[in-house]
C-alpha cells in the first residue's frame, strides 16, 4: 500500500454495538427511547438536570461493564503496526479504543469518564454519579456537568481534523449513520483533498454515495479483515 501513508479514521456508535452499547438510531436506540432535546442539549439540561445527569450517570456506569471488541483490537493493531500518520477521531464517549490499546484517540463529542466543571471550567476522570451534585475537585463547586458535546454545542478539536483531512491520503468511516454534522460532512472534506475513500459499516449509510467503496456487515468482522489487508498479512 505504498501510496496510502496518511489515513484518517472516524468511528460512530456502530464500532461499540458489539460491546452490548446502544447506538443512537437503530432501532430500539437511545433516540427512540429519550427525546434527543430532552437529554442532549443544552436548554435540556437547563430545564431539568436530574433527567440529563441521571441519563448520563447510567450510560457511564454501562460504559464501564463493556469491552472492546474484535474492531477495537484490530484498530490498535493497526494504529501500533502502521508507519505512516493515523488519526483516530470518534464520535463515541465511550473509552473502548482507549482501552483497547489505541494511545491518541481524538473525542471529538467528549467522554463519559469525563466530568467538565462549568464555573471553573476544568475537566476532571469521573467513574461515579454527577446527580448527587458532587463538587468540582478544583473549584469545589457543585457545578459538574458531563462532558459531551450536545446538540448545538461546538465539537472538539475541528482544527486538528480538518487539517488531517486535508493531508490524509486515505478516509475511513466505521459504524456510523452520517446523519450528524460536522463529521457526516468529513468524506467529503477528504474526497476534495484527493483522499481515496472507504466505508465499513452494517448498512448503507446517509452518506454512502459519497465513498469510492462501502463494505457492509458487522464492524468485528470487517474491520479486522480490512486491518489486515492494510498491513498486508
Ligand atoms: N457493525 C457495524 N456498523 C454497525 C453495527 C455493527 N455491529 N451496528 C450498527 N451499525 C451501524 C448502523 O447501521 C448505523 O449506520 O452504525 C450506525 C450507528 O448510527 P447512529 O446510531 O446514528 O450513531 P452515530 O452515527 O455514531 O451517531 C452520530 O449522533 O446522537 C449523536 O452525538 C451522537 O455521536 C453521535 C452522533
Amino acid at each position: 500500500m505504498e501510496r496510502l501513508r496518511n489515513i484518517v479514521i472516524l468511528t460512530g456508535a456502530g464500532v461499540s454495538a458489539e460491546s452490548g452499547i446502544d447506538t443512537f438510531r437503530s432501532a430500539g436506540g437511545l433516540w427512540e427511547q429519550h427525546r434527543v432535546e430532552d437529554v442532549a442539549t443544552p436548554e435540556g439540561f437547563a430545564r431539568d438536570p436530574d433527567l440529563v445527569l441521571g441519563f448520563y450517570d447510567m450510560r457511564r456506569a454501562a460504559v464501564q461493564q463493556a469491552e472492546p471488541n474484535e474492531a477495537h483490537h484490530a484498530l490498535a493493531r493497526l494504529d501500533a503496526a502502521w508507519d505512516g500518520d493515523i488519526l483516530l477521531v470518534t464520535q463515541n464517549i465511550d473509552d473502548l479504543h482507549e482501552r483497547a490499546g489505541v494511545a491518541d484517540v481524538l473525542h471529538m463529542h467528549g467522554e463519559h469518564l469525563n466530568a467538565w466543571c462549568t464555573a471553573c471550567g476544568t475537566r476532571s476522570r469521573w467513574t461515579g454519579p454527577l446527580i448527587t451534585r458532587p463538587p468540582c475537585p478544583a473549584c469545589g463547586e457543585s457545578a459538574l456537568r458531563p462532558d459531551v458535546v450536545w446538540f448545538g454545542e461546538m465539537p472538539y478539536q475541528m482544527e486538528r481534523i480538518y487539517a488531517a483531512l486535508a493531508d490524509c491520503d486515505l478516509f475511513v468511516s466505521i459504524g456510523t449513520s452520517g446523519a450528524v454534522y460536522p463529521a457526516a460532512g468529513f468524506v467529503r472534506e477528504a474526497k476534495a483533498n484527493g483522499a481515496l475513500t472507504l466505508e465499513l459499516n452494517l448498512e448503507p449509510s446517509q452518506g454512502s454515495h459519497w465513498f469510492d467503496e462501502t463494505r457492509l456487515g458487522p464492524a468485528s468482522e470487517l474491520v479486522p479483515d480490512w486491518v489486515s489487508e492494510m498491513l498486508g498479512e
